[in-house]
């Protein structure tokens, strides 16, 4: 059966009915022959071909052989969707994506999930071809190839990543001459940031430019200063328009089934269990999760100058206009009223690190330009160092607190009535903003959140119990060889008693951001996307496709990937092979087992990263995507582990625990308490109709504006318009997403035509048509240059539609009311594909380019305690869990073993579980189930009611 396309509200909609989906009935027996068929046809067609241009990405899309080979008549129905194909072959959901009837489920699913691995590996390579814009000068030589004539994609070294005469390690790099970092400067992580790539020691520094994923031409579309932009969006956007709180009123509110109860997030009195905050929860992901990526942003980046933006920048809002008859008109009073907006509510500007014009190069007779029209400063180190822990400039590192009677350790404090230490609370003489009172001391102390306390303690303790653990082995063996090295002087073998304090505090820096990086990377992301494909995926990533199982098979992979791929001066061998070939090894660790390791040798030390031309730096789009609030519930179901973990005994308001009230929390119930609750609550989906209601309302003390308010899903929309970062339909297309051609293309159109969800669905969709409008089209109006319509010609204002037709703004939907309105996603996954794209990219290069995850993860650097700490997941040898979760033997995950380890208490409570992200007391069940069911001796716990 075909697509039938149908007029529908002024616009086309593509309707596939159910049984379509439900696909061209055959017999079982029928069916797996003609796949069996396909996927002859499909391995006879080759390899596919990596785009030599932009305009002719894969996106996701695969043949129709292929589809049906991989996935069956479903996957290929699906094809005719804008959305990636892999989601619909066998094996990638739960049970149900497996085959009925077949001779066995396993031929399938290996097709299914191996096929899906292929086609995100495609999506990397072309993501790493195209997608790659650095900010801080080097663009040019990027598209054109170096002085020395390397090609851009292979250039290892930027004269723009040299550290400037005013930096204090100037000379010690090498001063005008060529600057190599070395000795004191390669040892460990540095504050800074500065010298993790040796010969590039400015690179991920803190106050590097972000960077960007999509041409600078297509940032700014506000701006229209091209005529692509022009077209795209016809004088229809602006900072404020939409207006950001007509639209975080309309498309962002949480509906509120007892709004009394709710109290705009702040519930009843006396944290009192009937207060009720309706939310949309995803089943298999906690609110540990949710914290965790706020904790993990904190390390990442930050727009935000220690707490603050550009003072003396008061802006507005909105809560000013709306669309009528496609002209803004302003909001009568009554209107403001009935959305709960605020007209007066004003926010300071971002920090602007340069909006010179940014110069322009030509290259194969097409003019480019060589930055974005404005830059940002990234105020945090790039690296994922652990720097919300332990400082990224002079200031932070001022709050962070060694123990006096072990420097090597963190300093950390009883509290009465608690067991185990906790961090300090910030002391007069520290440096913080009057916002911070009341907090722990920690290097990132904005926006601080009970999460935020927990993970901070909990890494902090972490620190602390490496450094017991490796006093523990000096005093045993005091005269033994630590592992590590002094690069000044590398034939010495430093015994374990001749450790210094400060070179162990550093050692057990380097342990913790590697445990943190492995969480992230094997435990919370596997969890955020749940199924077979990602779990394959992100092991890869980390102990690549051949697993811990065949060290020597790994070795020699990664000696070819770095040796061979990784010294080419061929742009093809040394991206697009790399990246192939660094999923059998996995990246982490890549090029640290070279033969004869030579410490004071930076081609071994720093052999091992790839920056795929392009210095390493998140792009301002990486921010977009991560600007995750709807994951945070507005309640907080607290459990006392002292009585019966099943009970919810108070419900505490995310905003009784925000900034100093979060220290106070968490001091007076304890790390074990909010563990436990924190592990057993959903967090929030992250999709429409979703932020939380405090957060629409917060009031920030630092802002001397006339209501003290923000509402923070607004300013999420606005903070990405004042950053330049395309709408969502250009953003699709810049990252190789096919584009979208009405609002109705978010409709999951699997769903039966008469279903509730699909109606509600349908019910947002007018919403978003009635905010951004529609307007008569313009044929003869190119908008974009990065995508084409299917038959090759380029992409017009009639998105396929009849010339003058009434279209769809799609072009103007902000990218994060795109990605949240994305109803069809992969199975298992808390995030859009859209989202999903970005990180393939981001999440990858922030292993490549560390060389403290690559060639220096190295007993030199790290000590063999912490090798082995980092590989086991802690002290002695591996744990496997008992049993094969989701058919996988598995060692004791990272975050279970750091939380049993530090915080004791809950150890017979995550007994039972296997991912620490997922909610504690769910069943698990089956293969990537997303049921919510409880565990056995959760049955009265009555978050399952
Ligand atoms: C208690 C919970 C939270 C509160 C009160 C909060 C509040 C805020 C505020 C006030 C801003 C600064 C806006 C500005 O001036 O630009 C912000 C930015 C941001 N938040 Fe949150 N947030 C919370 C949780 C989260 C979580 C769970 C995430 C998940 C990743 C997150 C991600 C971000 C990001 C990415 C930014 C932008 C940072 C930047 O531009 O550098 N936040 N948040």
């Amino acid at each position: 059966m075909r697509p039938q396309f149908v007029v529908f509200a002024g616009t086309l909609v593509l309707v596939l009915s159910a049984a379509m989906f439900a696909g061209d009935q055959l017999s079982p027996k029928k069916e797996e022959a003609a796949e069996l068929g396909a996927c002859a046809k499909s391995v006879a067609g080759g390899f596919l071909q990596i785009a030599p241009t932009r305009d002719q990405r894969f996106q996701g899309k695969v043949t129709e052989p292929t589809a049906r080979c991989r996935g069956g008549m479903n996957a290929v129905n699906f094809r005719f969707t804008p959305w990636v194909d892999w989601s619909n072959y066998w094996g990638t959901g739960d049970t149900s994506s497996l085959p009925v009837g077949f001779l066995s489920v396993q031929a399938p699913k290996f097709r299914g999930v191996s096929g899906a691995l292929l086609d995100l590996e495609y999506e990397r390579i072309e993501l790493i071809k195209f997608n790659l814009f650095d900010n801080s000068g080097t663009y040019q030589a990027y598209v054109m190839g170096n002085a020395a004539g390397i090609p851009g994609p292979v250039v290892k070294t930027w004269p723009e990543m040299r550290l400037p005469a005013s930096n204090p390690d100037y000379a010690a790099v090498g001063g005008a001459g060529p600057q190599v970092c070395s000795g004191s400067l390669i040892r460990a992580r540095t504050l800074t940031g500065i010298c993790n790539d040796i010969r590039n020691p400015l690179m991920g520094s803190t106050g590097m430019p972000f960077a960007r994923n999509a041409e600078f031409e297509s940032t700014f579309p506000e701006l229209e200063q091209t005529t692509l932009t022009k077209n795209r969006h016809g004088g229809r956007i602006g900072l404020l328009t939409p207006d950001p709180q007509v639209i975080s009123r309309k498309l962002f509110t949480r509906v509120q089934s007892n709004p009394a109860a709710c109290n705009l997030g702040f519930g009843l009195p006396n944290n009192s269990v009937d207060s009720n905050c309706d939310y949309q929860k995803a089943p298999f992901f906690n609110v540990l999760a949710a914290y965790w990526i706020q904790f993990m942003t904190h390390d990442w980046f930050s727009h935000m100058d220690d707490g603050h933006n550009a003072p003396g920048t008061s802006m507005d809002v909105g809560c000013k206009t709306k669309l009528v008859n496609g002209v803004q008109v302003p909001l009568t009073p009554d209107e403001v009223q009935q959305l709960g907006c605020r007209p007066q509510d004003q926010v300071d500007k971002t920090y602007v690190l340069d909006d010179s014009a940014p110069g322009q190069f030509t290259a194969n007779g097409k003019t480019y330009l060589a930055r974005a029209p404005k830059i940002y400063a990234n105020n945090n180190t790039a690296w994922w160092d652990a720097s919300q822990l332990y400082g990224f400039d002079d200031v932070s590192v001022k709050r962070v607190k060694h123990d006096p009677n072990d420097p090597a350790k963190m300093l950390l404090e009883p509290v009465q009535g608690l067991a185990g230490g906790y961090l300090p609370v910030l002391q007069a003489g520290d440096p913080f903003e009057p916002q911070w009172t009341g907090q722990e001391s920690v290097a990132f102390p904005d926006n601080w959140s009970v999460g935020l306390s927990f993970f901070h303690n909990l890494f902090a303790r972490e620190h602390n119990s490496f450094v017991d653990e490796f006093r523990r082995q000096a005093a045993q063996t005091p005269n033994a060889d630590s592992g590590l090295r002094n690069p000044s002087d590398p034939k010495r073998v430093i015994a374990y008693k001749d450790v210094s304090a400060d070179e162990l505090f550093n050692v057990a820096r380097l342990v913790v951001a590697a445990e943190i990086a492995k969480i992230h990377t094997i435990e919370w992301t596997p969890q955020l996307l749940y199924d077979e494909p990602l779990y394959k995926g992100m092991n890869a990533n980390w102990n690549g496709l051949l697993g811990t199982g065949d060290p020597d098979a790994t070795k020699a992979l990664s000696d070819i990937v770095v040796h061979g791929f990784g010294t080419s001066t061929n742009a093809k061998k040394g991206t697009q092979w790399y990246s192939v070939f660094a999923s059998g090894p996995g990246i982490f660790g890549l090029g640290s087992t070279v033969p004869h390791y030579d410490v004071a040798n930076p081609d071994d030390v720093n052999g091992g990263v790839n920056h795929f031309g392009s210095p390493f730096n998140f792009p301002e789009e990486f921010v977009t995507v991560y600007r995750l609030h709807p994951l945070v519930p507005d309640l907080l179901e607290y459990r006392d582990l002292k009585k019966d973990p099943n009970q919810i005994v108070e419900k505490v308001a995310v905003i009784e625990t925000f900034e100093s009230k979060a220290t106070a929390a968490m001091h007076s119930r304890g790390m074990a308490n909010w563990g436990l609750s924190m592990g057993r609550q959903r967090l929030g989906l992250l999709t429409l109709n979703n932020v939380p209601q405090f957060l629409q309302n917060i009031r920030l003390p630092r802002l001397d504006t006339p209501t003290g308010q923000l509402d923070i899903a607004a300013l999420d929309l606005i903070r990405d318009r004042e950053h330049g970062v395309p709408r969502f339909n250009e953003f699709r297309r810049q990252y190789g997403l096919r584009q979208m051609t009405s609002y109705d293309d978010f409709v999951d159109q699997r769903l039966p035509a008469d279903s509730p969800e699909r109606k509600r669905q349908m019910d947002t969709i007018a919403q978003i048509r009635e905010i951004y409008g529609t307007h008569a089209c313009d044929a003869s109006k190119i908008i974009t240059d990065a995508q084409r319509n299917s038959d090759g010609t380029p992409i017009n204002d009639c998105l396929g539609h009849p010339n003058g037709s009434v279209v769809d703004n799609i072009e103007d939907v902000d990218t994060i009311v795109g990605y949240l309105a994305e109803y069809a996603r992969p199975h298992g996954f808390a995030i859009s594909e859209t989202q999903f794209v970005v990180f393939i990219l981001n999440a990858s290069r922030r292993l490549f380019s560390d060389r403290f995850f690559t060639s220096s993860f190295r007993p030199e650097f790290y000590t063999t305690l912490g090798i082995n700490w980092v590989n086991h997941n802690g002290p002695g040898p591996i744990m496997m869990e008992i049993g094969a979760p989701n058919g996988h033997a598995q060692p004791v995950s990272p975050l279970k073993r750091i939380l049993m380890r530090n915080i004791p208490e809950l150890s017979p409570e995550l007994q039972h579980v296997t991912n620490a992200f997922d909610p504690w007391a769910r069943d698990r069940g089956q293969y990537y189930t997303l049921d919510w069911k409880p565990r056995a001796d959760a049955l009265s716990d009555p978050s399952f009611k």
